[in-house]
């Protein structure tokens, strides 16, 4: 072979490995007129572009995402998680859909507490009792038979085709896989999967086949609920529950069913969000964060000044109060909705408001309502066509890598999302969370979540989607996105770029993005009172963006991350 036959055979060896290695990809510039998918991957970015051009419209293409993420990003995309989707359609339409996973019948109020009362917290994390029934297959089929336009079998043609064939690893999928090992070694099905034959660590550049999942979604694409929640694959989850000790059944699988919710919408100057309800309680805290930030003339402060980042700690604080007290499964639990998200109600909470002083969260309870009650992983996408449909779906196992069981045979991790209910009064969950009463484990009920997939709405036209992971700081950032498009006119990748806080009552502190706040902004906030906390990233989000006059559109996935924009 000549040399130059082997240069150039090289080197395009050299740019396809270099092209398949690139996942991350932080921004694009406003140039899509037809369609834009952001999400955590690029191989399910990919995915959803794939239907958009096939002709399917965003719903078609947020399931094809979701299926997608099942395979390239398994810490957090899934089949055996749960989520939420909040879509505006092309009708002017908008509507959310509660996919969340559910506890299993025979799960207990005390199931993770040992004889001295004690939680035993990794029982809530780890293993067979850590999973709810998982909610994302059934999601995403109720999704696209009421808005979809294409056949589940076409929708999740990349799906299959990616866990058939494999695809090429970047470093962050080999980074993630190898530093989920130990955890990932200790139970069968997750080793025949996950750990290579011979042991070693995986490396970017190997291709990753997974073909007992190939096998579980051609089932799925076949037969749609049926070849999840019963036959061979619901056969294959009950044996892995009786094999690690866990209670889901084959009724408990069968009986799943995800809810039609109404939004919660707020009005925040020229725009109007929708956002999810509760078993979320995403779309709860951005409303009454925003209605206390409006309260305190927000608008009149520069980003990420001590003065800004003052007030919002201080709102998020006495709003993560509430959703820890009065917020879970709206099915279980009597919420007093209108009355949290009240006006008054909100003026009244912010009216102690000093600006020159942090309040303590040990001052700061739940606030009293006339209704007495009765009784480092996530992902997010969305999706926008050119008809007007903008899907957002934000969805998890909880933890990274769920609760590391996969069930042998059919090639799917199960969730950890049991950790997200309260174990015990006052006890902490993974994310610092202290629960209540309205979040205690009870058969059937919904855990609950702080994911946030929302979307506003600027002259009637949708303008903006987004959500993220990060457990509670979904939502702080989230809001912190949608601030700096209202606040500040920013595109969607300096949104998504601007410095971060986070505040979420207890722990008592003010978490920041240690490398974007001055010393004298920490100084000033700290003589305030406030304890601040430097920390690396707060939270990964993708968002997307429309321009409400010319339609076009763009999006940007968090630099924090690896996610990907793709559209057309
Ligand atoms: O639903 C929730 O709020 C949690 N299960 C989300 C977990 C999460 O974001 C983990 N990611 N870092």
């Amino acid at each position: 072979m000549s040399r130059i036959l082997l240069t150039l055979l090289l080197s395009a060896l050299l740019f396809i490995t270099q092209h398949d290695l690139s996942t991350a990809q932080v921004s694009q510039p406003e140039n899509y007129q037809n369609g834009v998918v952001t999400s955590g991957d690029r191989y399910a970015s990919e995915a959803g572009l794939e239907i958009l051009q096939k002709g399917g419209n965003a719903v078609d293409a947020a399931v094809a995402v979701q299926f997608a993420l099942a395979v390239t990003l398994p810490r957090a995309g899934n089949i055996g998680g749960g989520g939420f989707m909040v879509l505006h359609t092309e009708n002017g339409n908008i509507n959310t859909l509660d996919f969340r996973e559910k506890a299993p019948s025979r799960s207990t109020r005390d199931m993770y507490l040992n004889d001295e009362n004690e939680f035993i917290s990794d029982k809530s994390k780890i293993g067979g009792l850590a999973s709810g029934v998982p909610g994302t297959v059934d999601g995403m089929i109720t999704a696209l038979e009421r808005y979809g336009t294409l056949a589940l079998e076409i929708v999740m043609e990349p799906a299959i085709r990616l866990a058939e064939d494999g695809y090429i690893l970047s470093h962050s999928h080999a980074r993630s896989l190898n530093s989920a090992a130990d955890r990932l070694r200790e139970f069968d099905g997750s080793r025949e999967v996950f750990i290579k034959p011979d042991g070693s660590s995986w490396e970017a550049g190997d291709r990753f086949i997974q073909k007992d999942l190939a096998e579980t979604l051609k089932r799925i694409a076949s037969m749609g609920r049926r070849g999840f929640y019963s036959g061979l694959t619901g056969r294959l989850i009950v044996e892995e529950m009786n094999r690690v000790g866990g209670i889901i059944t084959l009724r408990d699988l069968r009986d799943y069913k995800s809810v039609w919710r109404e939004p919660i919408k707020a009005e925040f100057y020229d725009y109007e969000l929708f956002m999810m309800p509760p078993p979320s309680s995403g779309g709860v805290v951005m409303k009454q964060v925003l209605n206390m930030l409006d309260e305190m003339n927000i608008g009149e402060y520069s980003l990420n000044s001590a003065e800004y980042v003052h007030r919002l700690a201080e709102a998020l604080r006495r709003s993560f109060a509430d959703r820890n007290y009065w917020l879970g499964d709206p099915d279980f639990f009597e919420i007093p909705l209108s009355e949290l998200l009240d006006e008054k109600y909100l003026s009244n909470r912010i009216s102690d408001f000093n600006p020159a002083t942090a309040t303590s969260s040990d001052s700061v309870s739940h606030g009293h309502v006339n209704n007495v009650m009765e009784s480092d992983e996530t992902t997010h996408f969305n999706v926008a066509d050119r008809y007007g449909n903008v899907v957002a779906v934000n969805t998890t196992l909880n933890g990274s890598f769920g609760s590391f069981v996969t069930v042998t045979g059919a090639g799917f991790l199960l969730n950890n999302e049991m950790d997200d209910f309260s174990a015990k009064p006052g006890e902490p969950n993974m994310f610092g969370l202290i629960g209540a009463e309205a979040n205690s484990i009870e058969p059937g009920k919904r855990m609950l979540s702080s994911m946030s997939p929302t979307i506003a709405l600027k002259n009637g036209k949708p303008v903006f989607a987004g959500g993220g992971a990060g457990g509670p700081r979904i939502i702080t950032a989230v809001l912190q996105n949608f601030l700096n498009i209202a606040l500040f006119e920013m595109n969607a990748a300096q949104a998504i770029t601007a410095p971060r806080i986070h505040h979420q009552w207890l722990p008592d502190r003010l978490f920041v993005e240690g490398l974007y706040f001055s010393d004298d902004t920490v100084e000033k906030l700290e003589s305030y009172g406030h304890q601040v906390l430097r920390i690396g990233n707060i939270a990964l989000t993708h968002i997307i963006m429309i321009n409400d006059e010319s339609g076009v559109m763009s999006g940007a996935s968090d630099s924090r991350g690896n996610g990907y924009v793709a559209g057309y």
